[in-house]
């Protein structure tokens, strides 16, 4: 594949690959609705979640949303990286209303990828591009699992070799005070940092539209913060074990960020083998853990 024809299937309102440094995305052109709809029939995804419009540039971004200081300040901290902002809409011809679900807000990011940023640029406009998984099933990590989950849906699919974080972006709404809707590898901390103080966490469905219950979830059960799995567990294991069954290694030596980068590969790699459940060992709860605990208690189905 080359750069031009992932350029050129976008123009055409076809749909990509667009791998990226969180996960790999099935991604179209923004601007076009009928492009859109296809991202939302491939994935199975209901309307009323709306999509992250992807730039290569910010001048693209204060195009199409209204920054602020605290926008600015974000973006020179963190873009290109794992952060998306959820801002006021400035121009809704450049992200069209299924993409942003007819919000008046539109939700904007600049991915660390060499090639999604070459492939961005090339095109010019705004690109919609959620977790390329079937709907409710755990992002594709690598390009081989994108193939497996919407490669049948794609035009071009470039192998961007594996995803270096392995969970999708901190989402955080500038539309009020700062909040954090979604957990990534930009902290809180790190948000508050910029932007002072975050509001208090809004009651779960009143964060980001379309977070639903059970999300990022292999065929088999799964268990969480499991020490001791049961008989028949495939364990996904955060550093050393005696457990007597298969155990797939999260991080051996207890890295958070190594487990995050493992998280979605290990849970399909797990499924494969038709356990009873998928046991998951207890996750601390601190920097990039808040995501990799939060992804998987969806995947367990707690979250409603
Ligand atoms: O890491 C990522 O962000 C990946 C890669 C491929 O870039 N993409 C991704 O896209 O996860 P998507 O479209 O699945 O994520 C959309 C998230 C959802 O939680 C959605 O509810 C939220 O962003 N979102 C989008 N627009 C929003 C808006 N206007 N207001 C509030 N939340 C919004
Ligand atoms: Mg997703």
């Amino acid at each position: 594949m080359s750069l031009d024809e992932a350029v050129r299937a976008l123009r055409d309102g076809d749909l990509i690959h667009l791998p990226t440094e969180t996960v790999y995305g099935l991604a179209a052109r923004a601007d076009d609705p009928e492009a859109v709809i296809r991202v939302f029939e491939a994935k199975g995804r209901p309307r009323f979640n709306p999509l992250i419009v992807h730039v290569g540039t910010v001048e693209l971004a204060e195009r199409i949303g209204v920054f602020d200081d605290r926008a600015r300040a974000l973006t020179q901290a963190f873009w290109p990286g794992p952060l998306t902002l959820v801002l006021p809409v400035r121009d809704a011809s450049l992200a069209c209303d299924l993409a942003r679900a007819g919000l008046d807000s539109v939700a904007l990011r600049m991915p660390d990828h060499r090639l999604a940023l070459d492939v961005l640029r090339g095109f010019g406009g705004g690109v919609v591009a959620p977790s390329a998984n079937r709907s409710g099933r755990p992002s594709p990590t690598t390009h081989a699992d994108a193939i497996e989950e919407t490669g049948a849906a794609v035009r071009v699919s470039p192998d961007g070799g594996p995803s270096r974080v392995g969970v999708e972006s901190t989402v955080v709404s500038l539309l009020g005070p700062a909040r954090y809707l979604r957990a990534g590898a930009i902290t809180r901390a790190q948000v508050e940092a910029m932007t002072g103080p975050l509001a208090a966490d809004a009651a779960e469905g009143h964060r980001s539209p379309g977070r639903l219950s059970l999300h990022y979830a292999p065929d088999a059960p799964v268990e969480i913060n499991v020490d001791e799995p049961l008989p028949g567990r495939v364990y996904l294991a955060f550093g050393p074990t005696g457990h007597d069954g298969p155990v797939l290694q999260l991080s051996a030596s207890r890295d958070l960020h190594e487990a995050a980068a493992n998280l979605f590969r290990l849970l399909r790699q797990a499924d494969r083998l038709k356990p009873v459940a998928i046991a998951v060992a207890p996750i601390p709860d601190e920097g990039i853990g808040e995501a990799i605990n939060d992804r998987l208690r969806r995947a367990a189905g707690f979250v409603g």
